[in-house]
């Protein structure tokens, strides 16, 4: 089989990555790609968002299964698209990714539908938010309505940055013309749980936990994500049950029953806060950079995998039970400003997994061309042997303009 994969991170080197472990498939394209997938994949120069052309590269070149990584591709319709020619995608219609398109769509399905997440309300007058939040306790969880690259919530910790946010986000529309949801500060420990979905079908993955801050201690901006782990020792058995049937079942359902029946990946980023576990957020996607962590545990085909939930068919999904554990290298100045075009040496001597997310290829040489620029996953029969071994490996990459946290999967130990 020929397999398409849209998107350009570290996810979809990933998901690139084990498609390539497939005796099936024959041939793996990837759009746009990057410098790391290159070396796996055909890169070709469409962009993720252009469902059309995407469309009719696969039919004119017999793709049989296309899978979608970044929720801006699931934003401009390309399961629509893909659907009403007949072509097998794995990713949710449009109207679906609301789920995570939409933070309102999202909050009132889990309102109606008794979904536990933090009290909420919504927004549109910058007057009406700010007398709302000063009237209620801090911190306030502020949370624009819309895609914002992960930069679309802000707690404020004084009335101050409250008042600053909502300006940025209703008077000055920064991120375009959304309403804000404002919503109860929770606190406990972060996981995400990504589930296999068709309909009602839901099939866990091992949960993972990335790291949002972009430095030690979870000091510093909040990020696309600086390194994740598998296993939590913190989610027992009993946590995973009540997270699968008061969550992720319950919310696949709760999708159908408002007729936009989801297809593809259903990513809970959930908390597990005094009062039990609660949806923080939700994605439509695999989560970057829990897939890069998540799955090189998959021991079962991920192409027959993908094309059995894609066609409705109960897939056999095994996974193999080490820990694994991944580190991101980012430029100097992410999540701000920052410069690029550094080599990086050392690559091909990492014993590991080496997903890339922002490089570039000048002179035969990687060099540096995004803020993320590569994460470094290790597995080992044990976390804190998986954590020592990729703290050795992530040394091995030699480059004078990038950083990576040396604490993650710390928190699994507290
Ligand atoms: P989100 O984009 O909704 O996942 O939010 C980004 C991060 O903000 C989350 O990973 C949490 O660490 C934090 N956050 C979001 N909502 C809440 C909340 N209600 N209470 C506490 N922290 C939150
Ligand atoms: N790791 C968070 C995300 O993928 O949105």
């Amino acid at each position: 089989m020929k397999v398409l994969v849209v998107g350009s991170g570290g996810r979809c080197h990933a998901i690139v990555e084990a498609l390539s472990r497939s005796p099936q498939v024959e041939k793996i394209y990837c759009a746009p790609g990057n410098a790391g997938i290159a070396a796996t994949a055909e890169c070709i120069a469409i962009k993720e968002t252009a469902a059309d052309e995407l469309c009719a590269f696969a039919r004119e070149n017999a793709i049989g299964l296309t899978v979608v990584g970044p929720e801006v591709a699931l934003e401009a319709g390309i399961a629509d698209r893909f659907k009403a020619e007949g072509l097998r995608i794995f990713g949710p219609t449009k109207s679906a990714a609301r789920i995570e398109t939409s933070k309102e769509f999202a909050k009132e399905l889990m309102q109606k539908y008794d979904i536990p997440t933090a009290a909420f309300r919504t927004f549109s007058d910058y007057d009406e938010a700010l007398a709302y939040v000063k009237a209620g306790t801090l911190p306030a969880v502020l949370k624009y309505d819309g895609l914002a690259a992960g930069k679309g919530v802000v707690i404020a910790e004084t009335p101050e940055q409250a008042d600053e946010a909502l300006k940025d986000m209703l008077l000055d529309a920064k991120f375009g013309q959304g309403r804000v949801v404002i919503e109860e500060y929770l606190e406990g420990p972060e996981f995400s749980l990504m589930c296999f979905v068709n309909g009602h079908e839901v099939y866990p993955m091992p949960a993972a936990q990335d790291h949002k801050r972009a430095y030690d201690g979870d000091k510093g901006p909040n990020t696309g994500g600086m390194g994740a782990y598998t296993e939590l020792p913190f989610i027992d058995e009993a946590d995973l049950d009540y997270a699968m049937n008061a969550i992720m079942r319950r919310t696949a359902d709760a999708l159908v029953a408002e007729g936009a029946p989801f297809c593809g990946v259903l990513y809970g980023g959930l908390m597990k806060t005094p009062q039990g576990i609660k949806v923080i957020e939700f994605n439509a996607r695999f989560g970057d950079p829990e897939t890069e962590v998540v799955l090189p545990r998959m021991k079962s085909d991920i192409c027959s995998v993908f094309c059995d939930v894609a066609d409705g068919r109960a897939p056999s999904i095994e996974w193999h039970d080490f820990a694994t554990l991944g580190i991101v290298l980012a430029s100097k100045g992410y999540p701000n400003s920052y410069e690029k075009g550094f080599v990086i040496e050392g690559v091909d001597t990492v014993d590991g997994s080496v997903y890339h997310m922002g490089t570039a290829v000048k002179d035969g040489k990687y060099v540096t061309s995004g803020g993320r620029v590569m994460i470094v996953v290790c597995k080992a029969p044990t976390l804190r042997e998986a954590q020592a071994k990729a703290a050795a490996e992530v040394a091995k990459i030699g480059c004078d303009n990038l950083f990576h946290r040396t604490d993650i999967g710390d928190k699994a130990f507290k």
